[in-house]
């Protein structure tokens, strides 16, 4: 018992994990092996985290019948066709690559979404061509909270980035299966773009590429547009592949982190009509993602963005998805603090256009 709770500790599943130190024991001796190697081998706190809220899930929620929530806060057709987003895309004639961007949020989040929303549009500012080419959206379930629901409601009149979706919130009984299928019916119809393209031949879709991302992971969107752009635009999933040593166990590899992947926009209509994915969306949501593709034999364009996508490394031993700050970094995850976002963003200038004076 001891050695569970310390191992629990050392793991770093701290306070705000889901998972109680006796719940977790309970789990560990009721799964199995499979499930002790997983843990013990695997020196990511998050997907450890991720693993076991899968296992003792609630029963999933039919997320094939997946439809905008009517809530008090804006749907996603509403939330999308609001342009007041700071980095709300404009639908370019040119070919530049489109993507949407969902962070995984929780209502109550709402320091975070205010810390990401600076940030990203102090890079769109910085960049304004990625106001044409990236949407950022915060995503979540049903809001269940009445005060939340007042207070998401106003922050979604006056960002218009906010999508709900029609579930009950968790993170790994389907929620990122809800988001592609509901991303994949709100913005089929290319008539959504808003510009008047001629007509002629079909309308490109709205984006080239989806991708689901947590709330804390830093992404550096000229960097995360500048090699898409390169990809293909068809069959195509994008991210840090796992596992990417010999040390860590996964049952279904390989699959993307799910610090932050993009999945082709055929492929998000692919995971929303899939009968693998309809079938089977209650685990760990990035790996279940691969293991859907996988199995189906799909996305046969992968793009592993190792070293340039890592974990926040701190005084851990560096390894090859913890590492320290580079240069060319499209996204740093396990930003769980404001210790840990002030020093990347100190690390990447974030900060360098306010003059010295103003310090
Ligand atoms: C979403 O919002 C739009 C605009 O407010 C509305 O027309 C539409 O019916 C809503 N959809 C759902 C599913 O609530
Ligand atoms: C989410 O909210 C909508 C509207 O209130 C409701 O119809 C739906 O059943 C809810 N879904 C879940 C999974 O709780
Ligand atoms: C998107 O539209 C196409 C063409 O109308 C349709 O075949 C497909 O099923 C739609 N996708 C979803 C997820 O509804
Ligand atoms: C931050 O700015 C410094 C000073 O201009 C520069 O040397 C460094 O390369 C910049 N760092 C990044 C990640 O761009």
């Amino acid at each position: 018992m001891s050695s569970s709770s310390s191992l629990y500790k050392q793991l770093g599943l701290g306070a705000g994990s889901p998972v109680s130190a006796s719940h977790l024991l309970l789990l560990v001796l009721g799964a199995g092996f499979l499930a002790l190697t997983v843990f013990v081998v695997h020196p990511n706190e998050f997907r450890i985290q991720s693993f076991f809220s899968g296992g003792c899930g609630r029963p999933g929620t039919d997320a094939a019948t997946a439809a905008v929530a009517a809530s008090p806060v804006k749907n996603v057709s509403g939330g999308a066709s609001d342009a007041a987003a700071a980095t709300t895309a404009a639908r370019s004639p040119d070919d530049d690559v489109r993507v949407l961007i969902g962070i995984q949020t929780l209502p109550s989040k709402y320091e975070r979404r205010n810390l990401l929303r600076t940030i990203y549009s102090l890079q769109a500012r910085e960049q304004p061509s990625l106001a044409g080419s990236v949407d950022v959206r915060f995503v979540f379930c049903n809001v269940t909270s009445p005060v939340d629901a007042v207070l998401v409601s106003l922050e979604a009149i006056r960002h218009g980035d906010i999508i709900v979706l029609d579930c009950a919130e968790n993170m790994d009984n389907g929620k990122t299966y809800t988001f592609f299928s509901t991303v994949a019916r709100a913005f089929n119809s290319s008539d959504g773009s808003g510009s008047g393209s001629g007509s002629g031949s079909p309308a490109p879709p709205r984006y080239d590429y989806v991708m689901k991302a947590d709330d804390d992971t830093y992404l550096r969107l000229a960097a995360l547009v500048e090699s898409l752009r390169g990809a293909a635009r068809r069959d195509a999933y994008y991210g840090l592949q796992m596992p990417c040593d010999r040390e860590n166990f996964y049952p279904f590899p390989p699959f993307m982190s799910g610090m932050g992947y993009a999945l082709s926009w055929d492929l998000v209509q692919w995971v929303a009509t899939a009968e693998e994915s309809r079938r089977d969306h209650v685990g760990p949501e990035d790996m279940w993602t691969g293991r859907w593709l996988n199995l189906a034999g799909k996305a046969k364009n992968r793009y592993d963005m190792s070293p340039r996508m890592y974990n926040y490394r701190g005084a851990s031993p560096p390894s090859c998805f913890r590492r320290d700050f580079a240069p060319d970094t499209i996204a740093v995850h396990m930003l769980k603090d404001a210790a840990r976002w002030a020093e990347t963003l100190r690390y990447f200038n974030a900060t360098a256009a306010l003059r010295p004076s103003h310090l």
